[in-house]
């Protein structure tokens, strides 16, 4: 590129959001750059997120199930050893290909690639400090879209060392199973790193303020029910209490936690310590300050509902800005955002926005728990069907969990749906697009669902709703 160029759209960030939006603006004929300064594509999904904590929650629940639950299958196994270093370049091989995934559909695309940092500097310009050194350069643009992510939230008085206090990122890397590792927030990262190290062999124990896991949206019953799951699976929880502080002595971190509500305290020892109590917006370097551009008590940059700033050629997308940190979410709003320079308008459906969290069995829920449903004051029902009554589930040996949908009681619209079991990431696909059509339960409940499958528990959950369910 040439400093004398301008471009139709700049974005600053390469993650699920920009590369996303970079690559649905080239296809919408407009000349795009993406500013990326991580030196690979991808974002904190790809590199140290989604990507790498799904190869290890996949191949450390391999490792779990040959060592705890094959013998029952009539696989005998001898010696089951595990070999670290060949899983974590699995992971990074998952990462590698995918990262140069994204490169090859930039180059396909024809989106330039800036590897840098992005400044604002003016109201159409990006100052970029070249990654690799060299010349700082000034792109124009005619609009901008700001997709720089977030970064861990970190704990006051624990020095993030990413080897013996870890967040995220350095769960993802240890170059060894510890003995004991106390996690600190049972949200979503805490509960899928819990397991991965659990399995692997450490003894476990997650740290919740709150008086139950999962972080915020997980129905109540679900939460309950995967915290039994997880709790006979060997991990320990501590809900309703809260760390007080924290000391590293030796090899040792010394973690000092009391009840929530106050009263006993007591320590506990750990040779990790994961610090997993939510994600903030990440904004370092990014010069907000240059254009006055608004972020709110949290962090995030202020935006209308057509992810415009106060300047309105410069919007804002993914987990810098308002909503749920998913990357799928920042990769629907990075098409939408894009759609409304290229065409005027966007859309993204923010009541049908699937969350998953991939322990085993897995939890996945679309829509409204039951508690947001109750606190609405509208009258509902509820279906249940628990996989120990689903004809796959009993084969397949793998019966934790239950489909729950949550409808409204005068229409039957569908309000919500949870699931805790095998393969509920992929079963929610259906109930998202049932949420997106407006369905009822009956609309499902009357739709044929193979034989045998897991998403015959789906659509009897459904019945259960308006009517009853067949087996159970
Ligand atoms: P990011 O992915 O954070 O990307 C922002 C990019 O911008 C970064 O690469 C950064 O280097 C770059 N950047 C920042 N500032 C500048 C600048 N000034 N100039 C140039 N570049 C800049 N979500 C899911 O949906 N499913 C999952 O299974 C899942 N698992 C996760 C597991 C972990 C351990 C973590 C930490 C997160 C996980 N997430 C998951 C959340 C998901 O990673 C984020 O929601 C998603 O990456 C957000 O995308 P984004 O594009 O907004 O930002
Ligand atoms: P989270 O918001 O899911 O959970 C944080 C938990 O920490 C909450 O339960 C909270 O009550 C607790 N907490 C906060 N402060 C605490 C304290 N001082 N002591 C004890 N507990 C405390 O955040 P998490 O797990 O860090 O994940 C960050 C983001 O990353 C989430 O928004 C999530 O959406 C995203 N993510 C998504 C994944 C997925 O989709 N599968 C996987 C991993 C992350």
């Amino acid at each position: 590129y040439s400093s004398e160029t301008e471009h139709d759209v700049v974005v600053i960030g390469g993650g699920p959001g920009g590369y996303v939006a970079a690559i649905k603006a080239a296809q919408e004929g407009l000349k795009t750059a993406c500013v990326e300064k991580r030196g690979a594509l991808g974002g904190t999904c790809l590199n140290v997120g989604c990507i790498p904590s799904k190869s290890l929650l996949n191949n450390s629940h391999i490792y779990h199930q040959i060592n705890h639950d094959v013998k029952k299958r009539g696989i005998d196994v001898g010696d089951v050893k595990l070999n670290l270093g060949q899983m974590m370049k699995a992971k990074e091989e998952s990462v590698s290909g995918l990262t140069k995934g994204i490169e090859f559909l930039f180059k396909k695309n024809g989106v330039d690639y800036i590897k840098g940092t992005g400044t604002l500097v003016g109201e159409h310009e990006i100052k970029v400090n070249p990654l690799e050194g060299g010349e700082v350069k000034t792109l124009k643009a005619k609009n901008i879209i700001i997709a720089t992510g977030s970064e861990a939230t970190p704990f006051p008085g624990l020095e993030i060392d990413e080897k013996k206090i870890v967040t995220s990122t350095g769960a993802i890397a240890l170059t060894e199973v510890p003995k004991k590792m106390v996690v600190i927030g049972g949200g979503i990262i805490g509960l899928e790193m819990g397991s991965v190290w659990s399995r692997l062999g450490a003894e476990v124990t997650v740290v919740e303020y709150l008086g139950a896991i999962g972080g915020p949206g997980m129905d109540a019953e679900v939460s309950k029910n995967i915290q039994r799951t997880l709790g006979k699976q060997g991990i320990k929880f501590k809900t309703g209490t809260k760390v007080v502080s924290g000391s590293v002595e030796g090899e040792t971190v010394k973690i000092n936690v009391e009840a929530a509500k106050g009263g006993k305290e007591e320590t506990l020892e750990a040779d990790v310590v994961l610090v997993a109590i939510g994600r903030r917006p990440y904004t370092e370097g990014l010069g907000l300050e240059n254009l006055d551009l608004e972020t709110d008590e949290r962090g995030r940059i202020v935006i209308d509902s057509e992810y415009r700033t106060k300047l309105p050629h410069i919007r804002v997308i993914g987990d810098v800005t308002f909503g749920a940190m998913l990357a799928h979410k920042a990769e629907e709003e990075g098409i939408a955002a894009v759609e409304y320079i290229s065409k005027g308008y966007g859309h993204v459906n923010y009541g049908a926005i699937p969350s998953v969290m991939y322990t085993h069995p897995e939890v996945a829920w679309v829509g409204q728990s039951e508690q947001d449903v109750k606190a609405s004051g509208k009258e509902y029902s509820v279906g249940t069907f628990p996989f120990s009554a689903n004809s796959r589930a009993k084969t397949n040996l793998d019966t934790d969990g239950f489909v729950k949908f949550i409808a409204d009681k005068e229409t039957d619209r569908i309000l919500g749906i949870h699931i805790v079991g095998p393969n509920a990431g992929e079963m929610i696909a259906e109930g998202v697009l049932a949420l997106e059509y407006g369905a009822s339960c009956e609309d499902i409940g009357r739709t044929s669902h193979a034989h045998p499958t897991l998403s015959e528990a789906f659509k009897e959950a459904a019945m259960a709703t308006y009517s009853k369910a067949i087996h159970s």
